[in-house]
């Protein structure tokens, strides 16, 4: 009797704290990072340039564009496409949007880093369809 009055103060207690353990949301360190399914080289940049914008934590309109944590469902179609648009739009200076670059200049890509996301972009051998 006793024993049933303890187990039904524990259970809720311990599923209570269980949900606050599942449902914490990321910490901001976790959330800026780009899931390890680009290339190193890649994934260095887009963490310092592109997220939290582009991940599942970042703006609505971004992640609806592209979402770096859903990047390895993608499909192979899907990726060289994006990857494609993410050279054109940092090479025209679009991205990061004028308002992040001006906060933040450093998180521009260099010369280098579009270089690198160029020949990335173009070694995509899926045929767009
Ligand atoms: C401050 C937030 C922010 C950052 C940082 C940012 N973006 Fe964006 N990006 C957006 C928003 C918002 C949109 C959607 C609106 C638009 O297209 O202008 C977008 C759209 C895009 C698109 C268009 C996708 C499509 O299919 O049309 C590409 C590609 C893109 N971003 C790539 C990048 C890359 C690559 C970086 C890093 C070098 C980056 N973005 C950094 C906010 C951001």
């Amino acid at each position: 009797m006793k024993k049933s009055i303890v187990l039904s103060f524990l259970i809720p207690c311990f599923l209570f704290f269980s949900l606050l353990i599942i449902c914490n949301p990321a910490n901001s360190q976790d959330a800026a990072k780009a899931p390890a399914t680009l290339p190193d080289s890649i994934n260095i940049i887009v963490t310092n340039s592109c997220t939290p914008c582009h991940t599942s934590q970042g703006g609505l309109m971004s992640k609806s564009k592209l979402n770096f944590t859903e990047w390895a469902n993608y499909s192979p179609e899907k990726q060289k496409e994006k990857a494609e648009k993410m050279y054109s739009e940092i090479n025209k200076g679009a991205m990061p949007p004028k308002a992040a670059r001006e906060k933040r200049p450093e998180s521009i890509p260099t010369k280098d880093q579009l270089e690198i996301i160029k020949k990335w972009s173009e070694s995509f051998t899926a045929d767009k369809k």
